[in-house]
This record gives C-alpha cells, structure tokens and sequence, in this order.
C-alpha cells in the first residue's frame, strides 16, 4: 500500500491540522498523489461545519514543502502533457484560498515554489525563528514559472517590486526578510513552533479578523503603495525589470520574461486576468526546450552528487586527514583553499618563501572578502587559516593522506616533483596531479605506485567552479578513485570520472573550441564577430576572450600537445602567432583586446596583421558559430567513442561547469538531441569538404545515426 504523504486530524478546539509528512524522502514535496491526497482533505474540511480554522504544517524538520518533485515534471513528454499538466495546476490552491474557515501556514523550514504557493493561497503565514527557513520562487532556475497562482497572490500580498524581484531572479529569502516585506505576519520560536502557530491562529479566530482576500473583489488594485498604484510609474517599472532580464539572461530563458507578463496582465487586468495568464504561460513554457533542458541539468547534478567511484561498493573510501599541495601559483592556492574550507589540515609546499606567501595571501584574501560581506566571522576565518601549514621542505607530507600537485605545466617537473615527494609520503597515500593536459599514464610512469595515481582537474578560479573533473590513469586502482570521489564530494565539487588520453575531456573540447575560433579570424572573421557568435550561442565569453583569459602562452602549449596527439584535428596551431609578438593576453595586458590598468577594452586592430595567412572571406557570423560548435561536438564524439567519457550525464555536467556551455541548452548531448543527430552528420560532412578533414566525423556519431540514437529524449 503507498504510504499517505498528508495526515489530517481535528483537535479538540476544532482546528483541523493538515500535516505535511512523505514517509520516504527527506523533503515534502507537490506531487501527483501528494495533490491528490490534498484534494481529499479540501473535501473533508469544505464537508465538516464544526471546523473552525485549518493549520498547514509539517512534521518534518527543516522542511515546509521544498517545491514541486521534478521527477513529476520529468515525466511530462509531450505538448499534450504538459497543457493538461498545467490546466489541472490552479484548483488546488484555488479551493484552499477559497475555503470559509480561517487558515494558516504554519512555515517550519524549506518552502519554495509549490510550497510557497500554498502558503500564499492561506489567509496567513508564521515562520519559524530558524535558520532552515527559506522561501522563495525558483522556478525561474528551472526554466519554467511558478504554476500555482504564485505570479499573482504574490505581488498582491506583498506588492510588484518585491514580486518581480524574487520572482524574476528566483531568490529566497529568510524568515525574518520574509516578515519585512509582508511575505509572513510573523516569525515564531522555533522550539513548540506548531502549537505557537496554533495560538497565533485562535488570537485570530477569537478576535473574529477578515478572512477575505482583496484580491478576489472586481475593485483590487495592484500595488502596496501610490508608486505602485501610478500606471506611469508601473509602466517604467515593468521595462525596468525586462531589461535586468535580459542583461542577465542575454534573451536566452524565456521563463522570467514570462513572469512579468503575467504580473502586467493582472496587474492591468486584474486578478483572475493575471492567473488565466499564468496558466496559458505555465502550460508554453513547459514544453520549451529550455525548460526540458534544466530540469534534466537539475537532475543530472544530482545524479552526479551520488557518484561513487566504482561499481563495487564494498570498496570503501580511505580516510583523509592531511592533504599534501605542491605549488603554491594559482591553481594549488586555489585546491588549499578549497580543502581547508572544508576543514582538512593541508601541507602547501612551493620553491620559495615568496611564492608561498603569494599563494597565503591569495587563500586568506577569499575568506576575507566573505568576512567583508557578513557571510564568516574574523574568527571563523582564523581558525580555517590556521588549518594551513606552508614548507619549503617535503618534511611535512609524511603523514599525507593525498598529495595534489600542482606546478607548473611540464613533464620533466612533473616527473621531478612526483619522484621527489614520494620518497617522503606513506605508501597509502594518493597522488593527484592537477595536469591540465598531460595523459596521467604518462605522468605516473616514473611512479613506483601507479595503482595510487589519479588526475584531478581543478578549474580556474577553484572557490567559483565546483567541477571536478578525475581522470583514472591505466593502473589506477577502483580504491583510488573511490577515495578521490569521496574527497571530491566532501569539498563540495561535483565530480566526473573520465578516463585518460592527453586533454581527456574538457581540455580537448576547449582546444577544438578555440582551435576553430582562430581558424575562423584566419579565414578573415573578426574577433567581435567570433566572440559575438559564441555568446550569442549561450557561451559565457567567447573564444577569444577567453583566450586572452587563460593566456596565449598556455594556450599554445595546450594546442601543442593536442597537435601531437591529434593531428589530424590539431594539424594547424595558430596560437603561436600571438606568443611570438609577446602577446600573452591579460597577464601581460597585451592580447586580441586592448588593456588599461587591468581594464578590457575594444579589440587591438593590429593584431590582424600577424597573421600573415589571413584571408579576407566573406564570414558571416552564422557560419562562425555553426563551424565553432560544430568542432566542438566533433570533438565531444571522438570522446565518447573513445570511451574517454563513459557517461552521458559526464558529458553534459563536464562542458557546461568546465567550460560554461550554455545549462539552458543542457549539454552538447541535449544539443545533438536538438539538432537531429541526421543533422550533425550531415552538417559536419559539409564542413568537411568546405574547410578540411579536421571536420570529418567522428565515428561515434556516424554509428549513432546509424542506431538512430537519441540521448535525452
Ligand atoms: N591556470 C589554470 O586555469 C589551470 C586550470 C587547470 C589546471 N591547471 C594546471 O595546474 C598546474 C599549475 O598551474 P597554475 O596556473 O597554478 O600555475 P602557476 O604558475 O600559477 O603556479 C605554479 C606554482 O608551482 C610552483 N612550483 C614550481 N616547481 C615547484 C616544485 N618543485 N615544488 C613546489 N612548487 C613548485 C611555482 O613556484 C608556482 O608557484 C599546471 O599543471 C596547469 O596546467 C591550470
């Protein structure tokens, strides 16, 4: 038998109590038989005359209701679907709102989305004095609306601005900015919270206060004060959020546009206006594919946050205490200050007192700019600093659990340091290299325990990129990968398991990426129109702005290395024509772009002139982008063929945490879903014989024609 998600009772005083409780997960959550079971209750409340006030409330700690279960989103395939989904959504919240007996929610914790809105939909709202209390409207990061009347019973309580803003952005807010703005009447103590909500719900009863909602009456008007009442002021308010949309979302997710029609419409039109609207939106936006494509990365990361290293689960991870890093530049800086946060003692160890003071100061200047915006105390900060310990000496890495080395990028070195330090790390230790390119076989070729050896492939900068991409080398042992997942997870990384070849994953796609992008202002595009095309696609800088980024120098022997391994895509390197004029980008202020005291300005016209092979062809920037990305899925092919990449939610989380593919595209997979997989093949034969055999198609993609596979569909 399925076990009831809703209690409901009546207690002595005649308040009835719909209890919030699922049985086997750790969040309430909207659901079909969760809505169901709530119906059932709406018709036993509308039944019973003895009722004198119903209380909304949960059992489980921390959690209100955390929104709609996207697993009931993701079942909805079709168009016909999605509208029938979306016709059924209102009744719910509808019949609450409209019962004749006072009611309130009693706000324990999470309550987001479909929560919120049943809140909304009840006379009143307390919270709970607790930090586990968070409401908001996220839909927007889903790439849908709030479906449950949220676009009109929240600007009505709490008026358009505030709306708008959390609506639009899908921002939460704590109980006590709940109760500022109106959201909640009050905030409770969280101990015997529900029975001071009960008490808050009597007052109400017994000094008989109005349960009509205003805006239910013909005459309502939107807005909490004259501004908001004053249509010009409305109308400048509403192109003001419609910019910040699109400033924000470069046009790419219709969802938040979508929002403020919805609250103009009832706004102009009033209430049942504004919810026909939100319907008609709910039941469009469902089906797009940006909406498809979030909720499937919504899933996928949390697919990824269950990873485990290995089939086999009684390989169990060994424990980390002390975490070795040799290289104090920016990435090992960076992986310190990452392992530290999460409280491990760490060993960072560099060549010189300067360089290790350069990599302390970097550490210590991330938390304080956390301690500057109230997020840690000075304390707090402190004592994470004091987890860190700086050497010159390989002394300290005897009692290292794992080693994470991250010097410069160059296989003698390498080859040098690994030799070096173990010599001085215990025999279980793990070696971790952060090689950003070099195959990790190679490297561990000098080991003399290879079966301990791993790559992990940090991103730049560490604290703002939660990719962790591990590459297992051919010795390395199920174990090792099972501890450096387990590591991984503790320092809040998402981690994808790929195996080894030189630029395993993400570096291959981000040197096919900008590979092609030279190749195009070789053809005679222009660098606008290259970065242009590549942000219109949805990337968060284009190509060559990126390269200015990491630098030409690194650039150019990332693509050296690729050219070694890969001729026949990596033949040409253009990257060396800038590093020969000493045009290193950003680090040396000298790059495609011109930069003023660190400033980026418009594009260095000379640099045209150093490549002498420029064409002057006719490039539009449509066939800049197609060529771009289509290099870039090429590539993403020889991958998974390669068995480089061996799952597809890997391919998806890799390129859009690593490189920024656009999330509301969902991935280059979800993009060849898109495209027609026909398409690619097709598209990609002709690229081929227009620019070269580097567009010849990966085998992978011809055999998937062939099967006529999809990936996510
Ligand atoms: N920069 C990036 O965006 C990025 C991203 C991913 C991976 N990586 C990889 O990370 C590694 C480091 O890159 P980075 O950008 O931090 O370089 P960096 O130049 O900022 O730092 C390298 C550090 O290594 C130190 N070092 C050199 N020899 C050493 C030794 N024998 N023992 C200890 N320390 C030594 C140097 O003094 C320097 O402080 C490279 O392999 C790179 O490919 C870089």
């Amino acid at each position: 038998m399925t076990k009831k998600l809703i209690e409901y009772t009546v207690d002595q005083e005649g308040i009835g109590h719909l209890v919030f409780d699922n049985p086997v997960e750790k969040v309430n959550s909207l659901s079909s038989q969760f809505i169901e079971e709530f119906l059932t209750v709406l018709n036993q409340v509308e039944g019973d005359s003895l009722i004198r006030g119903l209380i909304l409330e949960s059992a489980k700690p921390g959690v209100f209701i955390a929104g709609a279960d996207i697993k009931w989103l993701k079942d909805l395939k079709t168009r016909e679907d999605c509208y029938n989904f979306a016709r059924s959504a209102h009744p719910p919240f509808n019949r609450l709102e409209e019962l004749k007996i006072p009611t309130l929610a009693a706000i324990n914790g999470i309550c987001l989305g479909g929560g919120l809105e049943i809140a909304l939909a009840c006379k009143w709202r307390v919270a709970a004095d607790h930090k586990s209390v968070q409401m908001g409207l996220p839909e927007v990061k889903l790439g849908v609306i709030p479906g449950g009347g949220g676009t009109q019973r929240l600007p009505a309580l709490i008026g358009l601005q505030s709306a708008l803003q959390l609506s639009t952005t899908g921002k939460s807010l704590k109980g006590s900015e709940a109760q500022s703005i109106g959201l909640v009447d009050a905030v409770l103590p969280a101990d015997n919270f529900n029975q001071a909500a009960k008490q808050f719900l009597l007052d109400k009863i017994n000094s008989n206060e109005d349960i009509s909602r205003p805006w239910l009456s013909d005459d309502f008007q939107y807005g909490i004060n004259d501004n908001e009442k004053n249509p010009e002021f409305r109308t400048k308010m509403f192109t003001m959020a419609r910019d910040m949309v699109l400033k924000q979302t470069k046009g790419h997710m219709p969802a938040p546009m979508m929002v403020i029609d919805s609250v103009e419409k009832g706004t102009m039109e009033g209430f049942k206006a504004g919810l026909k609207a939100e319907n008609d939106a709910f039941a469009e936006v469902l089906c797009s594919p940006e909406a498809r494509s979030m909720i499937d990365l919504f899933l996928m990361q949390n697919a990824i946050k269950k990873v485990y290293g290995s089939e086999d689960r009684s390989i169990k991870p060994a424990e980390i205490k002390k975490v070795g890093v040799l290289g104090a530049g920016l990435m090992g800086s960076g992986i310190a200050h990452s392992a530290i946060a999460s409280g491990y003692n760490v060993v960072l160890k560099d060549v010189s007192e300067e360089a290790l003071d350069k990599g302390t100061n970097s550490i210590r200047g991330i938390f304080a700019r956390d301690v500057e915006r109230g997020r840690m105390s000075e304390e707090k900060m402190n004592k994470i600093m004091s987890l860190l310990e700086t050497t010159t000496e390989y002394d300290a890495f005897k009692d290292v659990d794992i080693v994470i080395e991250a010097v410069f990028e160059n296989l003698q070195l390498k080859h040098n340091v690994i030799t070096e330090v173990e010599q001085y790390i215990p025999y279980h230790c793990v070696f971790a290299s952060n090689t950003s390119s070099l195959a990790i076989t190679e490297l561990a070729k000098v080991s003399n325990r290879p079966e301990n050896f791993i790559g992990l492939h940090y991103f730049s900068p560490v604290n703002r990129m939660p990719l962790l991409e591990m590459i297992r080398g051919e010795r390395t042992l199920d174990q090792t990968v099972v501890t450096s997942v387990a590591f991984a997870h503790a320092t809040r990384k998402l981690p994808i398991v790929v195996n080894d070849c030189y630029g395993f994953y993400t570096t291959r796609i981000v040197a096919a990426y900008i590979r092609e992008a030279l190749q195009c202002l070789n053809d005679g595009a222009t660098v606008v129109d290259i970065d242009g095309a590549m942000e219109d696609f949805g990337m968060p800088v284009g190509p060559i702005t990126l390269l200015d980024e990491v630098g030409h120098n690194v650039g150019a022997h990332v693509l050296s290395i690729m050219k070694d391994a890969y001729p026949e895509r990596f033949a040409e390197d253009l990257t060396r024509v800038t590093v020969d004029d000493d045009r290193l980008g950003r680090k040396n202020q000298k790059g495609f772009y011109v930069y003023e005291k660190g400033k980026k300005g418009g594009v260095d016209e000379s640099t045209y002139a150093l490549f002498s092979t420029r064409k002057s062809l006719d490039l539009m920037r449509d066939d800049v982008q197609e060529r771009i990305i289509m290099a870039l899925i090429n590539e993403v092919g020889f991958c998974m063929g390669e068995n480089i990449v061996t799952n597809y939610n890997d391919a998806e989380i890799g390129l859009i945490f690593g490189i920024g593919f656009p999330p509301f595209r969902g991935g280059p997979l979800h993009y060849v879903d898109y495209r027609g997989i026909d398409t690619i093949v097709t598209t990609l034969g002709n690229l081929e014989k227009q620019w070269g055999v580097r567009f010849k198609s990966a085998p992978y993609w011809i055999a998937a024609m062939n099967e006529k596979k999809s990936f996510f569909r």
